[in-house]
């Protein structure tokens, strides 16, 4: 079974409610047949009535397992504008915004998270990476002890005997441009949970990447990871974390031995996590183009209560697919 067939699976068993709020968008729509044939999660999508199925007749989808809502004439939708105008006053929000955020689909989908009506939302078909965030972390927030989001893919790299058979997990390439050494080594947690959890890899190994080795180099951004390297051995004493690595000597069993001599995890790393988000993204592109990898995600870690993004150039499976994982993780 591949890996993301056992995730599919797993999330049949967990039988959890996923809320999608681009409620009109045709690949959304089309997932949704897919995802209650194999029982992947419920489905709740939101829009005007009206609009959803108009849209769906369009699309040629038969939404018939999944739970329309309409925010505006949803039953709950005047406790939503009270919690959120609570949460956000202080941050200037006044009733009337309250009433018309509240009335945005991905605001609403995030509320309904909060507020325990899905267990997680997925979107992104439609909508920026900023724009599925903002309400993310504005209402559903980090979870405790996090103090930032990341977002992790999962790489699955084909006739690969680097990470675990070619599997491996990066981190952050999609949400936090600058993250500080602190962020770092939460990231390193995140992805090392995300690794055992999410793609079962039973031992996570992590590098913490640099364009040094162990002091090779100095320059003050070696020197923030190897602060995070330190932060994450001490708030996590429990993950096999190590580094500052350069990429080859998180990789490579021969040149970890002798890069990294007596290094726990040097060469053996299933999880990498880059010093900022601009090498984040671009390194999980060129493994996928040059490696022809399979990349899933982003998976958003350290949020309180799971929310996922879909590329804008997503797929039907893809819709599927992030619903799976959101549903596993939640
Ligand atoms: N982690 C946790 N909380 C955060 C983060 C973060 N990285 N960034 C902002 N916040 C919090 C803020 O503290 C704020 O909380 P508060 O209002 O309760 O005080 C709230 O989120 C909103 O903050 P804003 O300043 O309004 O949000 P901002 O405009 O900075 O946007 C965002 C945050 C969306 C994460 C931004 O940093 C961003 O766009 N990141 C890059 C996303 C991206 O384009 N990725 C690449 C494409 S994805 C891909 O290729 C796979």
């Amino acid at each position: 079974m591949s890996l993301i067939e056992q995730i599919k699976a797993n999330a049949a068993k967990a039988g959890k409610t996923i809320v999608l709020p681009e409620g009109t968008e045709k690949r959304t729509l089309l997932a949704v047949k897919k995802i209650a044939d194999a029982k992947i999660a419920n489905i709740v999508l939101l829009g005007e009535q009206g609009a959803v199925k108009a849209a769906a007749s369009d699309a040629g989808a038969d939404i018939s397992g999944a739970e329309v809502i309409d925010p505006a004439k949803a039953p709950f939708y005047d406790d939503f504008v009270q919690a959120f105008f609570e949460m956000r006053k202080s941050k200037g929000v006044t009733p009337d915004q309250a009433r018309d955020m509240m009335l945005d689909p991905l605001f609403f989908a995030s509320m309904m998270v909060k507020m325990g009506k899905a267990d997680g939302e997925v979107a992104g078909a439609d909508n920026t990476t900023g724009n599925v965030l903002r309400p993310a972390l504005q209402i559903i927030k980090t979870a405790p002890g996090m103090t930032a989001v990341s977002g992790a893919f999962v790489m699955i790299v084909p006739n690969s005997d680097y990470g675990y058979n070619g599997l491996l997990v990066f981190a952050d390439c999609a949400v936090t441009p600058v993250p500080t050494a602190e962020q770092l080594a939460e990231f390193a947690q995140a992805s090392a949970s995300t690794a055992l959890s999410v793609c079962g890899i039973p031992d996570p190994k992590v590098g913490m990447l640099s364009f040094s080795t162990k002091g090779s180099a100095s320059h003050d951004y070696v020197d923030k990871v190897v602060k995070a390297t330190a932060l994450a051995k001490e708030r996590f004493p429990e993950l096999k974390v190590d580094g500052e690595f350069q990429a080859d000597a998180a990789l490579v069993p021969s040149v970890g031995q002798s890069k990294a001599p007596g290094s726990p995890v040097a060469g053996q790393c299933n999880v990498l996590v880059f010093p900022d988000l601009q090498s984040g993204n671009i390194g999980y592109k060129l493994v996928q183009r040059f490696a022809k990898a399979e990349a899933i995600g982003p998976i958003l870690q350290g949020l309180d209560k799971p929310v996922n993004d879909l590329s804008r150039g997503c797929s039907v499976e893809d819709v599927v697919n992030v619903v799976a994982i959101t549903a596993v993780k939640a």
